[in-house]
């Protein structure tokens, strides 16, 4: 974004659509890119190294509906009701949502009868928004989707985006966009997942295509105020594995929390995106993968059957840069219709209903959804029970 120089830190090699479940007809001619990871030496940005098409990605097939969590339910209710009492009190108020998905968080906008709008380019999951009484435009947010906002709705109070920045590698339009959709005391509050906490817990399977950058503190407000804003405030949350929310204003508009300046001492302190830093992450990464991969051959060669539990975006990395196929993990259970009866990108692993998963459990269970752990393993209580074990493999290889 600052036009400095990135030096690769890791390579995860050739990787799949992470995104693309495939019908038995379509393994031909399946997409591949190289993913690798890298970090700038002036802003300190990390980001990937290779850009995947906007369109392969999100499209009339993106089959990721964020309502299927029950705690990411909750968390973008908290949300909604959180702006609806502080930042759209005032008269005849207007919060937008890039990347609003299923209506997760506009729903409950929605229902306050508060005037929103959902930015949305892939029309699988904006319809279901709409479908909710959600007012959705199906196309990429920029800076040229953002001017016709204005003309047509006038400017916002708030500008929200939940795990949708750091999938936009063109962040200069949205910027631009920002500075002609936001009111004077407007504000952009984002959250995506945390460098930090990626780093802390060797999550390696955040970096696929979908996620271009990985931020922290330091690189959102290099990032802000190049482009005539400010970073005003953080938060953390534990969800999808450790995220920050951002707030960012026009500068000098609002006066930057205490909490800014904390994580940015904090992130300096450790080193945080440091080459020495993201190297020794690195490191870790490859042993993970041989400790994963080692398991899995043993519990083949004594016969134990192991399934893998949530066909998620980050797993297509495990899985690909593992090389794990159907010989290793026999199938992954997932709740999203739009996933079952496909085979995983890359990997080629039948994706089957939670009913596969319960009807003849495995001795274990990758748990490839390991963000969603507690709500999954509360709902899978009974196959624990039984003597089932569940295989992580954040921050290191373990066994539940
Ligand atoms: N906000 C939801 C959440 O937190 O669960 C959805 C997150 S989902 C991982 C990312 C969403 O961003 C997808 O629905 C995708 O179609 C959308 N998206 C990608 N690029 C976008 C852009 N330039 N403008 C608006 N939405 C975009
Ligand atoms: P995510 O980690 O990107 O949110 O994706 C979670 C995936 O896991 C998504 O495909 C839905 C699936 N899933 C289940 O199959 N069962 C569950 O209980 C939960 C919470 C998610």
């Amino acid at each position: 974004m600052c036009g400095g120089g990135l030096t690769e830190f890791y390579d995860f090699g050739r990787q799949p659509l992470s995104d693309a479940f495939l019908k038995p007809d379509q393994l031909e001619g399946e997409f591949f890119f190289r993913l690798a990871v890298g970090v700038c030496d002036q802003c300190t940005m990390c980001q990937l190294m290779e850009e995947v098409p906007r369109d392969k990605m999100f499209n009339e097939d993106y089959p990721y509906f964020s309502s299927g969590s029950s705690v990411m339910r909750k968390h973008f209710e908290l949300t909604a009701t959180n702006f609806l009492e502080t930042e759209l009190t005032g008269d005849d108020p207007f919060i937008l949502d890039i990347g609003s998905n299923d209506g997760i968080m506009l729903k409950t906008i929605a229902d306050a009868g508060v005037r929103h709008l959902g930015v949305e380019p892939s029309r699988s999951v904006a319809e279901v928004a709409s479908a909710k009484g959600v007012r959705v435009r199906n196309e990429f947010f920029e800076e040229s989707s953002a001017i016709d906002i204005v003309r047509e709705d006038g400017q916002a109070d708030v500008v929200f985006s939940a795990n949708t920045i750091c999938h936009i590698p063109y962040l200069d339009s949205v910027f631009r966009g920002l500075d002609a959709l936001l009111k004077p005391n407007g504000i952009f509050v984002f959250e995506d997942p945390y460098l930090g906490d990626i780093v802390d817990r060797t999550s390696f399977d955040q970096i696929y295509d979908e996620h271009y950058y990985f931020f922290t503190a330091r690189s959102v407000r290099a990032m802000a105020r190049s482009f005539g804003f400010d970073l005003v405030d953080v938060e953390r949350f534990p969800v999808h594995g450790g995220e920050v929310r951002y707030t960012v204003a026009r500068q000098g508009a609002r006066t930057p929390s205490a909490a800014v300046a904390e994580m940015i001492a904090e992130e300096d302190a450790k080193g945080l995106s440091t080459l020495e830093t993201l190297r020794g992450f690195g490191d870790k990464v490859s042993k993970i993968r041989t400790d994963l991969v080692a398991l899995l051959e043993k519990l083949r060669a004594e016969g134990k059957t192991v399934v893998a539990y949530g066909a998620t975006a980050k797993s297509a990395t495990v899985a690909n840069f593992c090389d794990l196929g159907p010989e290793l993990v026999s199938f992954v259970t997932d709740t999203t219709p739009a996933k079952q009866n496909r085979l995983t990108p890359g990997s080629h692993i039948p994706v089957r209903s939670p009913e596969a998963f319960t009807d003849s459990p495995p001795d274990y269970a990758l748990l490839f959804a390991w963000n969603h752990a507690e709500e999954i393993m509360a709902k899978e209580k009974a196959f624990r029970e039984a003597g089932g074990k569940w295989i992580l493999y954040v921050p290191e290889v373990h066994i539940v």
